[in-house]
């Protein structure tokens, strides 16, 4: 298994972020490009940042009906993305026209297809009150991590706490992308939920996705090389 730190580049605009990966010079991280980035610079910014040497992550989180969920998937395939993303609430149709579309899109093996199962954002209330699902949020997380599996998806965005839960319900080649990942010294800052890499290394996560622990950090390429340590070393 291929265990891998993630920072998430979560700027402003072109010049900010290629600032930030300057400062990377002997190792190339592997980079999350989310909404923001991509819908401020378009595609040319997953481009730019590929032909600098760094993996992506392209966290667009799609969901669609299949044909255009398809058809879109095709294009982040071409475009380069080696990681993206969509709702496992658009249901296993949709996520298998996902797969058709990358696998048409890829020049050479497809890029890995994670299903984000509830937004962590989403509290078990709202799903109750507001989307009308009467279950509890942890059988929703392995129900929808098990569909995603069903239809060949590579794994799941989870918080590391769920990461066992969703090995378990699934497999433990299934893999799990946490996000929530802090220093013990760390400001928690609006996540909820969080754990230390090392931590995250025990409970079994694939990829961490770090963002203002290594981007606020005041040396972020040592605080990368930190998450590394911990997590992928586990030094
Ligand atoms: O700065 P921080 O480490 O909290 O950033 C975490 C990144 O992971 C952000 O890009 C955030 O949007 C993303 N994310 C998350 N929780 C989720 C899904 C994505 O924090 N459930």
């Amino acid at each position: 298994m291929k265990r891998d730190v993630i920072i998430a580049c979560d700027f402003a605009n072109r010049e900010e972020t290629l600032a930030f990966l300057d400062r990377f010079q002997d190792v190339k991280p592997f980079v999350k490009i989310g909404m923001e980035l991509f819908y401020g610079e378009g595609p040319q910014i997953v481009r730019e940042i590929k032909a600098r040497g760094h993996e992506i992550f392209l966290d667009l989180k799609l969901h669609d009906i299949p044909t255009t969920v398809k058809k879109a998937m095709k294009n982040l395939a071409i475009l380069g993305a080696d990681m993206v993303n969509l709702h496992a609430a658009g249901g296993s149709v949709m996520m298998r026209a996902a797969i058709e579309g990358l696998e048409a899109g890829a020049k050479g093996e497809r890029p890995k297809l994670i299903a984000v199962t509830q937004l962590t954002s989403t509290s078990e209330q709202l799903m109750h009150d507001e989307l009308l699902i009467p279950n509890p949020i942890n059988d929703v997380v392995t129900s929808y991590a098990k569909n995603a599996q069903g239809a060949g998806l590579d794994g799941v965005v989870c918080s590391p706490l769920e990461a066992g839960l969703v090995k378990q319900a699934c497999s433990a080649s299934f893999l799990t992308v946490t996000p929530g990942v802090r220093f013990a010294d760390d400001d928690v800052g609006d996540q909820k939920r969080v754990t230390t890499p090392a931590r995250a290394r025990e409970i079994g996560s694939d990829y961490i996705v770090v963002g203002r622990s290594i981007t606020a950090a005041a040396d972020p390429v040592a605080a990368y090389c930190r998450a590394v340590r911990d997590f992928v070393e586990g030094e």
